[in-house]
Formats: C-alpha cells, structure tokens, sequence
C-alpha cells in the first residue's frame, strides 16, 4: 500500500538512505562524481532529523511510503529566491523517489502534498529548482503544470560549475472561482 504523510522524527533514517542512493544515481554525469562518492549516510541523517525538527530553515518534509518502508521524500517551505517578494512564492527544495519505484506515480503524489501545503499556507506562486541537465525530472515539473519562468543561476554543489533553471507554477487562484 502507498501512503504519503508528514515525515516524523524517525524517517531521518530511511529519507537519508533514499536520499544518498537516488542522488548517485539521478546524478552521476551531473554533479561531480567525487561529492557524489563522498556523501555519507551520517551527516545526511543528522541533516533530516534537523529539517524535521523545524531547525533552521523551517521547512516541512513529505514522505512517500510503500508497503511500510519510505522509498520517497519531498522538502517545500518558503522561497528564498531574491528576485521575489517575501511571502509570494513557496518552493520544493528536493523531490526524490528510491529508482526502483520510479514511474509508478509516487513523485506526483510527493509533489501533490508539497503544493497543497504550501497553497494552505498562502503562498500564491510554487518554485522549482533544476539543474539544467536533467532533463527527465524538467519534463516531470512541465508534466506537473510548470513553465521554466526564466529565471537561472549558476549553483557551486560539489565544487563543480551546475545551471539551475527555475520552474514556476501558480497555486492560489488570483480570480476567484465564478
Ligand atoms: C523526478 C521524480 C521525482 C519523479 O517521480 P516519479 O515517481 O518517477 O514520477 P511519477 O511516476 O509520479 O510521474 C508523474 C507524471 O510525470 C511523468 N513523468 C515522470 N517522469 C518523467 C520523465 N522522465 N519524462 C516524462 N514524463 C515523466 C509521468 O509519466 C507521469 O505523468 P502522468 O501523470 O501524465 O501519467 C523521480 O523520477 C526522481 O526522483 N528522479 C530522480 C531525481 C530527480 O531528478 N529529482 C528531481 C530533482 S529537482
């Protein structure tokens, strides 16, 4: 049975696990393949449990969980991107499922629970980073509704040199409903 709920503390865990085995692979060509073979599972355990408390940036976690074991996770808040005014636009900071479970709806169903919290919450607008390359996840966003809005910088993760595109899509309607 899937199931996609609020992580709790002890999903640290099992999101870091996932987290270290879909980067690797979603990743290899992308980023640089040392930072890749450097990621370790402590450090990325220590991460989640902070980001499921509510420290530092006060993002909210999803998971997707299938027959009892998670195998997906998504990260949303609020947008932090310059260029917008504070409060207008909410973000997904990561989506990722296990690659064995991939294709089978669970991305959608993450992201589905990120935009509905993040419209609950008021924002108006939903942002995406991506990187330039990876072309499956950009066309699972424009399957998903969002339009690449222009916006574009150049991200340092793993000392290499990545483009990012932003994809945007709107959640409150601006008119209300006739
Ligand atoms: C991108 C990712 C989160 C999508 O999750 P998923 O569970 O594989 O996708 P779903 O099965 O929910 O697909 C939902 C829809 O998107 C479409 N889709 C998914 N991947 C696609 C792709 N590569 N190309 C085209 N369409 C795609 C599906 O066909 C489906 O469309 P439908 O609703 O019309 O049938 C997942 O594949 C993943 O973790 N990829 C590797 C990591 C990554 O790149 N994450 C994004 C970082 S920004």
């Amino acid at each position: 049975m899937d199931v996609v709920r609020p992580a709790r503390p002890a999903d640290a865990e099992p999101i870091a696990i996932v987290h270290r085995v879909t980067w690797r692979l979603a990743y290899r060509g992308l980023l640089p393949a040392a930072y890749l073979r450097r990621l370790r599972h402590e450090p990325l355990v220590a991460r989640w449990r902070d980001v499921i408390a509510g420290r530092g940036r006060r993002d909210r976690v999803w998971v997707a969980e299938r027959d009892g074991g998670i195998v997906g996770f998504a990260e949303s808040g609020a947008s932090d991107a310059r260029d917008l005014e504070p409060g207008f636009a909410g973000e997904v900071y990561m989506l990722y499922v296990h690659p064995a479970h991939q294709g089978q709806g669970l991305g959608r169903r993450l992201l589905d629970a990120a935009l509905a919290d993040l419209e609950e919450r008021g924002f108006f607008w939903a942002v995406i980073g991506v990187l330039e390359r990876n072309a499956p996840a950009r066309r699972f966003y424009e399957r998903a509704g969002f339009v690449a809005d222009g916006a574009r910088w150049v991200d340092h993760t793993g000392g290499g040199q990545h483009v990012v595109v932003r994809y945007a899509r709107p959640l409150n309607p601006l008119v209300p409903d006739p």
